[in-house]
């Protein structure tokens, strides 16, 4: 890529298109839009992003939400599970994706830990998520239990979208990563946990890793709008991590994952056709080089004539 002064970063401005169809502006998607959205059965999309150049594509084909979610702590950090991504890590890659993002609603995911103790804690650090990196609401995991804590982040002016069902940050309680909402009970708890949510007026309720028919009940049950991920169907919206979509995490995809394209296959390829390019002086060709302005090419041909003359 090229970030030197000579063209701007990005491409030179000739080249620069907006993704955004043309005959269709683009409006700034913000919570109301999404229970619009749901009003009007219009499905609402959502993916995860975690920096400048991804955000951007997602924001320009129309994404209404870009979510910085905290399993960049696998994506994008490497770590085995999302608990050990501090608050500090995610705001650093907040700030670069609110770069990239102009009109999808933009939620920042509260890692593990910052929320879990005090609700001055949790509204300290959502703030955080405002005040430094710009996000326009911020992602708690858990219902009943969570709902005082998430009450007082929305008091503090701060937008919540709320998650429950299979959620990662309580892996070491729930024993691995398993479909929940299994049982009537297990079923009887997640409608009291939507059912909390909705009623403290959370921005949507994602719904992760659960049967859909449980999905479809919540869904039908509570004005606020649903967004799932290995729920179904019958959510309001859906969301996949980015690095699913585009086949960029390594190892076992889950079931609800479809993946639309393959950038595994695109940058190993391309690294490859560098390697063997550079490895046989292909890389880079005349053309691709800058060249001396004539005058200057016939001065230094004197020059280089006149030292090999005096050897
Ligand atoms: O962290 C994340 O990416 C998420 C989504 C899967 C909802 O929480």
């Amino acid at each position: 890529m090229h970030t030197g002064s000579i063209r701007p970063a990005g491409g030179a401005l000739e080249d620069i298109v907006s993704l955004t169809p043309i005959g269709e502006p683009r409006r700034k998607i913000t919570t109301a839009t999404l229970r619009e959205k749901k009003l009007h059965r219009d499905p609402i999309t959502c993916l995860t992003a975690y920096d400048y150049a991804t955000a951007r594509l997602v924001d320009e084909a129309g994404i209404d939400i870009v979510l910085v979610g905290d399993s960049l702590a696998m994506t994008m950090l490497g770590y085995e599970n999302t608990l050990s991504v501090t608050v500090d890590e995610m705001l650093h890659h907040v700030r670069a994706v609110r770069r990239g993002v102009k009109d999808a609603l933009l939620v920042a995911d509260m890692p593990y830990g910052s929320y879990h103790e005090t609700a001055d804690e949790a509204v300290h650090n959502a703030a955080r998520f405002v005040k430094e990196a710009g996000a326009e609401a911020v992602k708690m995991e858990g219902g009943e239990k969570r709902v005082d804590v998430i009450r007082r982040v929305i008091d503090a002016e701060i937008p919540v979208a709320g998650h429950i069902g299979l959620t990662p940050q309580s892996v070491n309680v729930m024993g691995g990563y398993k479909v929940q909402g299994k049982t009537l009970n297990a079923i009887e708890q997640l409608m009291r946990d939507a059912v909390a949510l909705d009623r403290a007026g959370v921005a949507c309720i994602y719904l992760e890793g659960i049967p859909r028919e449980v999905a479809a009940l919540i869904t039908a049950e509570v004005e606020t709008p649903t967004i799932g991920i290995g729920a179904g169907p019958d959510c309001d919206g859906q969301v996949l991590v980015f690095h699913d979509l585009v086949n960029l995490t390594f190892g076992h995809a889950a079931k609800f994952v479809r993946r639309y394209g393959d950038a595994a296959a695109l940058i190993t390829q391309s690294v490859l056709s560098f390697k063997a390019d550079v490895a046989s002086h292909q890389f880079p060709s005349d053309a691709e080089s800058y060249h001396l302005p004539k005058d200057t090419q016939s001065g230094l041909e004197t020059v280089l004539q006149r030292k090999r003359a005096m050897r």
